[in-house]
């Protein structure tokens, strides 16, 4: 084959049913996916996924459009070339398919017979190769009835891969698959892309494997975005994920609503999506993923100050050897605040590493009063903590002022406060790594 890309999709539009009840499913989709490349499409049920796969898959037969797989057009191909191309095509279903009266063994051979690639003497022991390799080297002789979901599942994959076929299509591989099986299935696939070229494309609304991908897009209502859209639409349904059980409001109005206990778990949730995040989006240039932080990082300050009963919360970065007034409640109206590490209490906290609490700031010689004049803003007490980033070093410094009943602020305070900074910490590290405007 020569080195046009394997999937060349262009103009596509699809409608299902006749004439008053005809319905477009797919507008002018366009996609190009190389050899090796492995693509994540993301998108809302009923966004067309299933009907874009099996387009691609010759499953169905394209109506308006170019739909070059492998170096065939498949818009009015014979059914000959359909059928030669499914032969090259591994699939995995939403359902997977499997035959009833048939072991998990058996189904798999159906796969290598399929494919036509192997001589039938090496059938068995490839099929049985394949079933360890996805976990199931105990359970060949069993019958899909006989097997659990994410089993029969399994089974699906290992006879999709089985012939190492030069294009997978799945559709929501992992979903009925745990964290670690689902993880072992991409990670198969990937050896598959990278080492014998297959070329992936993969259906799924598991956030967990995006990282897989070299590229995702996003279908919704029918039409595919281009990648910097897709990477908003992620972020928008993740926002939308966290916001789960929640009422689906802008981020701001939802932390405000929280209870400490719920505050604590939307921020381990928005840690742990930061991380896995963090590793997809490392792909762009994500402007749209660090604004969503930077809001992010104003409304859980201000809900710390509420939590902590402090009038004022703020947060500093360490840029070299200054610190700079990164997130405050009025921020804009007092101007860049910038002084020198070692300068101030949070300057002091940024060089020593150690949290700081005073009871009453003007008695302090190492508090700095310019800042109150700067900002108008008469200290009292002040809660002070290092934020370290994951080799230990102090990146950013937070700041609590002014406890509202006039009490200093208590050791239990300081726990609280540095309990939540440990997840703001890796959100702001996230956005710093995203690369800071600072
Ligand atoms: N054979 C069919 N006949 C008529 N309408 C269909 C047919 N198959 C799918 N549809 C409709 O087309 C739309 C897209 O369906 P499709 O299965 O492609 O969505 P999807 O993005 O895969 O959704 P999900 O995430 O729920 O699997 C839906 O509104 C669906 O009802
Ligand atoms: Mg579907």
């Amino acid at each position: 084959m020569s080195d046009a890309p394997p999937i060349r999709v262009e103009g596509l539009n699809h409608s299902y049913g006749k004439g008053e009840l005809k319905k477009q499913i797919l507008f002018d989709v366009a996609v190009e996916i190389n050899k090796g490349e492995i693509v994540i499409v993301t998108g809302p049920s009923g966004s067309g996924k299933t009907t874009m796969l099996t387009l691609v898959g010759a499953l169905r037969s394209a109506q308006e459009g170019t739909v070059k797989i492998l170096g065939h057009e498949l818009l009015n191909a014979k059914a000959a070339t359909l059928e030669k191309v499914r032969r090259q095509i591994g699939f995995i279903f939403q359902q997977h398919n499997l035959l009833g009266a048939l072991s998990a063994v058996q189904n798999v051979e159906l796969g290598i017979r399929a494919s036509g690639k192997y001589p039938r003497s090496e059938h068995r022991e490839r099929a049985m190769n394949m079933l360890a390799a996805v976990g199931l080297g105990e359970r060949i002789h069993h019958k899909p009835e006989q097997l659990s979901g994410g089993q029969r599942q399994r089974v699906a994959i290992a006879r999709a891969l089985v012939s190492e076929p030069a294009m997978l299509l799945a559709d929501e591989p992992t979903a009925s698959l745990d964290k670690e099986s689902g993880r072992e299935v991409v990670e198969r696939m990937k050896v598959l892309a990278k080492e014998h070229g297959t070329t992936i494309l993969l259906v799924t609304h598991d956030n967990r494997i995006l990282d897989i991908a070299d590229r995702i897009v996003h279908l919704e209502d029918g039409c595919l975005t281009t990648f910097t859209d897709s990477v908003i639409a992620n972020n928008k349904h993740m926002m939308e994920m966290l916001a789960n059980n929640r009422k689906k409001q802008p981020l701001d109005d939802v932390v405000d609503e929280l209870d400490e206990i719920q505050f604590t778990e939307l921020l381990q949730d928005i840690t742990e999506e930061s991380e896995r995040f963090l590793e997809v989006t490392a792909l762009a240039n994500n402007i749209a993923f660090k604004s969503m932080l930077d809001r992010g990082l104003f409304a859980f300050n201000r809900k710390l100050a509420g939590l902590l009963n402090a009038e004022r919360s703020s947060l500093f970065l360490v840029d070299g050897d200054e610190l700079v007034l990164k997130v405050a409640e009025n921020l804009e109206e007092m101007g860049e605040i910038r002084f020198p590490v070692g300068a101030g209490i949070a300057g002091a906290v940024a060089e020593g590493g150690e949290s700081i609490r005073i009871e009453d700031a003007y008695a302090d010689p190492r508090f700095n009063r310019a800042v109150d004049k700067q900002t108008g803003f008469r200290t009292r007490s002040i809660l002070c903590l290092p934020v370290k980033n994951m080799s230990g070093e102090v990146f950013a410094v937070a700041q609590l002022l002014n406890r509202k009943d006039g009490k200093p602020f208590s050791v239990d305070d300081e726990r609280r406060f540095s309990s939540f900074m440990q997840s703001i910490g890796v959100i702001l590290e996230t956005q710093q790594g995203l690369g800071g405007s600072n």
